[in-house]
């Protein structure tokens, strides 16, 4: 009754100009960001990229969820999303497959989506709005182009220690296409093996420390992640088995995070191919430009380089922002 009698009081004083209209708060954008995990530095990064973008000074209400490396945790986060009625859905998909279900429930329920690092595979692209990342493919290719050069038409067999990431995510598939159709090509590379690294420095570390327990016979590590590649190198120090420009096995490394491109510049790793993490400020712009009607493209691919021990130095290093 008591709050009634105040309302009605508000109504007749903003009713007869006696009483100012409060402010009102600019609305907050929620977004709805599920992340599949935390394996690595890159994932980290990511991570703190999207947070810091999605701030309540940015004009975001940020939900967030991390699946932990599972796709169901994954699943359960966007259906929370969608009851929780967010505005965006932000996905940064485990890997590619199952996502039609829940991607129809979205639609059904008129919430965007956009796909963030890795990409979704399902038949009708409409059920997401856009998908931002890396173009795996284009980094598996450099990498194999650079290992060409270094080789430099070596007619001796190269036996090459393929370490992969987390079966079904586009950077593993991507990244596997390009060297195994490299070894398809060219009669003399051989694998001799591919360990699953699961993208993590333990996985990596256990199954190379396994696999040189058997066979130390390897000219190459192509290791999909640098997490990985730290593992590999913990597992090759304990063998007693050199690296790096000088030793006897070429480390080819995928990410170029500050850790390992400080490992690069002191020679110990010899390619670096970088995946950029910094999506939070690209996805916000996107979400910007969706809110603002603009025409937006289906699939975005974001500009990444090389780097070798060459062109490394400290303040370039202490210049990147992860
Ligand atoms: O999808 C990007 C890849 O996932 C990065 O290479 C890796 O570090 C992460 O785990």
């Amino acid at each position: 009754m008591k709050k009634f009698a105040s309302l009605l009081l508000t109504a007749l004083l903003l009713l007869t100009g006696c009483a100012k209209e409060a402010p009102v708060e600019p609305s907050l954008t929620r977004v709805g960001f599920s992340q599949l995990g935390a394996e690595s530095d890159w994932r980290v990064a990511n991570t703190d990229s999207m947070i810091r973008a999605f701030s309540e000074e940015n004009g975001y209400e940020l939900l967030y969820d991390n699946a932990r490396q599972k796709q169901a945790n994954q699943l359960v986060a966007v259906r929370n999303f969608i009851v929780q009625g967010v505005d965006i859905i932000v996905i940064a998909p485990l890997e590619e497959t199952g996502w039609e279900a829940v991607l129809q429930e979205a639609k059904n329920a008129q919430i965007p989506v956009i796909i963030v690092d890795r990409e979704v595979a399902v038949e009708d692209t409409e059920l997401y709005l856009t998908q931002i990342g890396s173009d795996f493919l284009t980094e598996g290719l450099q990498a194999v182009g650079w290992l060409e050069n270094a080789l430099e038409n070596r007619q001796e067999d190269v036996n090459i220690l393929h370490i992969q990431g987390t079966y079904g995510a586009t950077a593993q598939i991507q990244r596997t296409k390009a060297i195994e159709d490299a070894v398809r090509l060219h009669d003399n590379w051989h694998f001799a093996a591919q360990l699953a690294g699961d993208f993590t420095e333990s996985k990596s570390y256990e199954m190379v420390r396994d696999f040189l327990a058997e066979n130390q016979d390897i000219d190459v590590i192509y290791s999909e992640n640098d997490n990985m590649t730290f593992g590999a190198m913990r597992a090759l120090d304990e063998a007693g088995i050199t690296y790096g420009q000088g030793g006897d096995v070429t480390i080819i490394s995928f990410d170029a995070a500050r850790r390992a491109l400080k490992l690069c510049m002191e020679g110990k790793i010899n390619l670096c191919v970088e995946c950029n993490p910094l999506h939070g400020p690209r996805v916000d712009e996107l979400i910007r430009q969706y809110l603002a009607g603009e025409t937006i493209p289906k699939q975005i691919f974001v500009e990444e380089t090389v780097f070798t021990p060459e062109i490394l130095t400290p303040e370039l290093i202490a210049a990147r922002q992860y």
